[in-house]
């Protein structure tokens, strides 16, 4: 990272909660570990940086300083500030060690590293134009509130204890017929894990139908939290482009059938587009003969405007070779951290128990009032209150890159989904621009992040909009646009 990159990388990331000087350590320290700043690169003068992020210089003397002591930095007289070699393969406790390789690079495992290779998790999670972020705000807290109360005046000793493997059997009851008539999904209650969100859900999929050195696929692009978990687990994972009708299985295999793949059929992550009929019937059928699993990711499909959500893969499978995910963290809100796994019969057992042994779930409460907000119908209601809600803000920030430039910036993305990908020309560095916008206030993603090779990679920006209340999508598209324009200028 050369300086400039650097402090663009710094903005992109420094907060306004906590002290600015750990911030800025901790952010330092992240991108050596990381990789990002290579042992002997030059750091810029504490005066630039200062400069550049609009903080004190004693902030970034500060920061500086802790990592000179920790041996993260070295000093050479007369020269300026440099990254330092670490010792990777030190063991801990020889007098030698610094804070640094006791903390961090040399206790991490290669695949402890390998999450990090693409991680993406941004410490500001709502506002303008924030993707994949549903508006929490209009969750039915009071609805929530009362049938919470009433689970817990009738709370039993069982409910707070740690879950059953798979979770409460009443949830799974209620998820079973809410997915048979809302998404098509073919399955008994005995086939639904209740899992942490999709994260989860994918972690546990690939533990146990995968070993270490396995063939695993992604879509080229995708979501970068789920190749961050699958990449963590000592797989060999391979990103496969997408097309206007969804991943393709390739003409001819480069080494071996993948043992899993993770693919959106639904509403392509984040592309946008719907997998055709004909490639989910060749999928299924190419699965079926190399005994690939595929692991469905159906995130945000409810959200479709103007015409009915499109049925899911594991449907049409008949429940043979997919599992199907699901999650609320767009439906109701990220935090409650819920999902479920929709698993074929023959692992719905091995399945549950194995919930119960790798993560000894519970918050049974909590899944009690989710089974009767399920059961009482409020699910479906809120889901469509906000597709509306939804659809009425997309067609505002619509409106808006029309009237800022026209034509000239394509819009990719199905009618659906809680974000869209302006298109930019080809060449121009979205990454820079996802920085810059990050200063003037306005928070987006880059589209080539979600690229695993550079070389291939779109160029574009995710915008969210689910987040932002209508009248504050004008303005801050407006801000968007200023600093879109000096970059295409
Ligand atoms: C493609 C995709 N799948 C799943 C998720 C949700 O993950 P979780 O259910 O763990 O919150 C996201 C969140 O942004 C996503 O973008």
């Amino acid at each position: 990272m050369n300086p400039t990159n650097l402090a663009d990388w710094l903005l992109q990331r420094l907060h306004g909660d906590g002290a600015m000087n750990r911030q800025l350590h901790d952010l330092l320290l992240q991108a050596v570990l990381q990789g990002q700043l290579v042992a002997g690169s030059k750091l810029p003068s504490s005066r630039w940086l200062a400069q550049e992020l609009g903080v004190a210089r004693n902030t970034v003397i500060d920061a500086y300083d802790n990592l000179l002591a920790q041996g993260c930095l070295l000093t050479r007289a007369g020269s300026g500030t440099y990254v330092a070699e670490l010792d990777r393969d030190a063991p801990q406790g020889t007098g030698r060690s610094v804070a640094t390789k006791a903390q961090a690079a040399p206790t991490l495992s290669k695949r402890g590293q390998a999450l990090f290779a693409h991680a993406g998790v941004a410490a500001r999670q709502w506002g303008a134009f924030m993707p994949g972020v549903p508006d929490v705000t209009e969750f039915p807290v009071r609805t929530w509130l009362r049938l919470h109360n009433r689970r817990w005046h009738e709370a039993r000793p069982e409910r707070l204890s740690y879950a059953p493997g798979g979770g409460l059997p009443e949830l799974r009851e209620a998820l079973a017929e809410h997915l048979r008539v809302a998404r098509s999904v073919q399955c008994t209650a005995e086939q639904i894990i209740i899992t942490s969100g999709s994260h989860q859900a994918v972690d546990l999929a690939a533990r146990l139908l995968t070993d270490p050195g396995d063939t695993v696929w992604l879509e080229e692009p995708c979501y970068w939290g789920l190749r961050s978990t699958l990449q963590s687990l000592s797989l060999r994972v391979q990103a496969q482009p997408v097309d206007a009708e969804g991943l393709r299985w390739p003409a001819k295999l480069k080494g071996a059938a993948p043992r899993l793949l993770l693919a959106t059929p639904s509403h392509q992550y984040p592309l946008g587009m719907v997998m055709s009929l004909a490639r989910r019937q060749q999928l299924l059928e190419h699965c079926r003969q190399h005994g690939s699993w595929i692991v469905e990711d159906d995130y945000d499909s409810e959200f479709r405007f103007g015409t009915r959500p499109i049925a899911c893969l594991q449907g049409l499978d008949g429940g043979d070779r997919v599992l199907y995910v699901g999650s609320f963290s767009k439906t109701l809100f990220p935090g409650l951290r819920l999902g479920y796994l929709v698993v074929p019969k023959v692992l719905a057992a091995p399945f549950a128990k194995a919930s119960a042994e790798l993560y000894r779930e519970g918050q049974l409460q909590q899944q009690a009032t989710l089974a009767d907000f399920i059961r009482e119908g409020h699910l479906g209601n809120h889901v469509r209150r906000m597709r509306v809600v939804y659809g009425k803000r997309r067609e505002c920030l619509l409106a808006a890159v029309q009237s800022s430039f026209g034509d000239q910036l394509p819009v990719l993305g199905d009618n659906a989904g809680l974000h869209l990908v302006l298109q930019l020309p080809e060449g121009t560095d979205d990454r820079r621009i996802e920085a810059n916008a990050a200063a003037a206030g306005i928070a987006v993603r880059a589209l080539s992040n979600y690229y695993s090779e550079q070389s291939r990679a779109g160029t574009g920006l995710l915008l969210g909009y689910a987040c932002v209340p209508e009248s504050q999508i004008a303005p801050a598209f407006r801000t968007l646009a200023g600093v879109l324009r000096k970059e295409l200028s």
